[in-house]
C-alpha cells in the first residue's frame, strides 16, 4: 500500500512532523466539527465558542464543555494515536503537533505533543489568568469561580483568540526544518494551523496527507491516503518497524 518513495523515506535519521485534526479521534467516539455529523452542524459556534459568548451565558458554554469532557473521558485513543508513538520511537526528530483538545494523544502515550488549541481538560480564570486542572475547584458555582473572583473557564482557544504562542511559534518552526509532514484527519481549514502543511512543503518536505475525504489540501500532498487513520497509520508504523 505505501509508494517505495515513503518507504525509503522513512528512516530514523528523518525529520518528522505530524499534524493532526478532529478525525485522528473519530474512530474513539469524539465527534468531528465538520462533515455530516460534526459538531459545528448541530452547535452553532458562535454561541459555544467565543469569548463573547461565554460572558453572555456563561453557564450554557461552561455545560457545554462538561457534556464534552465527559464524552472524551470515556473514550480512549485508538490504533492512529498508538501509531504515533511508535513513529515518536522511531524516528529521532519528531513532532507531534495537534489541534484537538481531547488529550488522547497523551493517554495513548505520546510524550511530546504540541497543544494549538489548548487542552479540554484545564481552566483558567478570566481575570488572573490561574490554570486549574479539571477537578481542581470545589466550588459547584457554574461556571465555578476562581480564589480570586473571576469566572473559569475551559482552556482552550475559541474564535477569534490568538493562539498559544509557544506552541504556534514551536509548530511553524520544526514544519519549515522537516523532511516529512503528515497531515492527518483535518479539513485544513482553521488557520494558522491549516498553514503548517503549505510552510512546510515550501520548505521541501515530502506532504502526505491521511483522510476519509479529500481537502483542500489534498492537491499540495505528494501523497493522499484515503481512509481511515487508525487503519492507514498501524500499516505505516508497520513498515517502520520492518525498517
Ligand atoms: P474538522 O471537523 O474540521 O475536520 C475533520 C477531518 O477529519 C475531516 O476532513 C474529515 O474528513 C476527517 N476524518 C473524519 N474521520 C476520519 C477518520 N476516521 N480518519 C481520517 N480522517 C477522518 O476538524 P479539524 O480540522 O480538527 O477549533 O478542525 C480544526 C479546528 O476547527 C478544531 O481544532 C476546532 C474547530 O473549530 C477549535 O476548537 C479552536
Amino acid at each position: 500500500m505505501l509508494s517505495q518513495a515513503l518507504k525509503s523515506l522513512l528512516r530514523p535519521d528523518k525529520r518528522v512532523v505530524v499534524l493532526t485534526g478532529a478525525g485522528i479521534s473519530a474512530e474513539s467516539g469524539v465527534p468531528t466539527f465538520r462533515g455530516e455529523d460534526g459538531l459545528w452542524k448541530k452547535f452553532k459556534p458562535e454561541e459555544l465558542a467565543t469569548f463573547d459568548a461565554f460572558i453572555s451565558n456563561p453557564q450554557l458554554v461552561w455545560e457545554w464543555y462538561e457534556y464534552r469532557r465527559k464524552l472524551i473521558s470515556e473514550v480512549k485513543p485508538n490504533p492512529a494515536h498508538h501509531s504515533l508513538v511508535k513513529m515518536e520511537d522511531f524516528f529521532e526528530d519528531f513532532h507531534l503537533i495537534t489541534q484537538n483538545v481531547d488529550g488522547l494523544h497523551q493517554k495513548a502515550g505520546s510524550k511530546k505533543v504540541i497543544e494549538l488549541h489548548g487542552n479540554i481538560k484545564r481552566n483558567k480564570c478570566i481575570k488572573c489568568g490561574q490554570e486549574f486542572e479539571e477537578l481542581e475547584f470545589s466550588s459547584k458555582e457554574i461556571p465555578p469561580k476562581c480564589t480570586c473572583g473571576g469566572m473559569l473557564r475551559p482552556d482552550v482557544v475559541w474564535f477569534g483568540e490568538m493562539l498559544p504562542a509557544q506552541a504556534i511559534n514551536e509548530a511553524f518552526k520544526v514544519s519549515s526544518l522537516c523532511d516529512i509532514f503528515f497531515s492527518i484527519g483535518t479539513s485544513a481549514v482553521v488557520y494558522p494551523a491549516a498553514h503548517l502543511p503549505v510552510v512546510a512543503k515550501q520548505g521541501g518536505a515530502y506532504l502526505i496527507e491521511v483522510n476519509i475525504e479529500r481537502t483542500e489540501l489534498s492537491d499540495l500532498a505528494d501523497e493522499v491516503f484515503l481512509g481511515k487513520a487508525g487503519e492507514i497509520l498501524p500499516e505505516i508504523a508497520k513498515v517502520i518497524r520492518e525498517a
